[in-house]
């Protein structure tokens, strides 16, 4: 019965400890992810995609990318597909805005960063 105790806590601190092991170091000083970096650049349509697309994400979202206005047309409707909120008055404004700024030429960082926790 006292063996059989041993044996159980024996697992339980082996389940525990390869719980918590990581095999993966990240440093430490690296911002964690989800730090806002960016904010989005002065211009028309700025008004119009903040409004939209802020309820759900951030501008560094945004600043990453780099599409036509092909892509960025269809960004936008998947986006509205997906709960955004845009009047259909206002779309060629927030594409234009976003296509000006975030487009094929769009010259961007990527910061790198670790996972909260790490
Ligand atoms: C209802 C919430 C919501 C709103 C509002 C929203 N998005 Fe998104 N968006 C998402 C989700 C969810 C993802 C996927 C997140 C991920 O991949 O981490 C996403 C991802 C993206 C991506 C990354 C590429 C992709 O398709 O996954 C871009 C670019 C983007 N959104 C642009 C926009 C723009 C521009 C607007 C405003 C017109 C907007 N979003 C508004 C929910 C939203």
């Amino acid at each position: 019965m006292k063996r059989a105790a041993i044996i159980v806590l024996a697992l339980a601190a082996a389940f525990a400890s390869a719980a918590t092991k990581r095999s993966v170091a990240f440093d430490p000083n690296l911002p964690v992810l989800g730090t806002k970096f960016h904010s989005l650049p002065a211009g028309t349509g700025k008004q119009q995609v903040e409004a939209s697309c802020f309820p759900c994400h951030s501008a560094d979202m945004l600043v990453q990318q780099r599409l036509t206005e092909k892509q960025w047309t269809a960004e936008v409707d998947k986006m509205i597909r997906w709960g955004a909120v845009m009047k259909e008055s206002d779309k060629p404004a927030a594409v234009a805005y976003l296509v000006k700024n975030f487009g094929p030429a769009n010259k961007f960082t990527p910061v790198r960063t670790r996972p909260a926790g790490y």
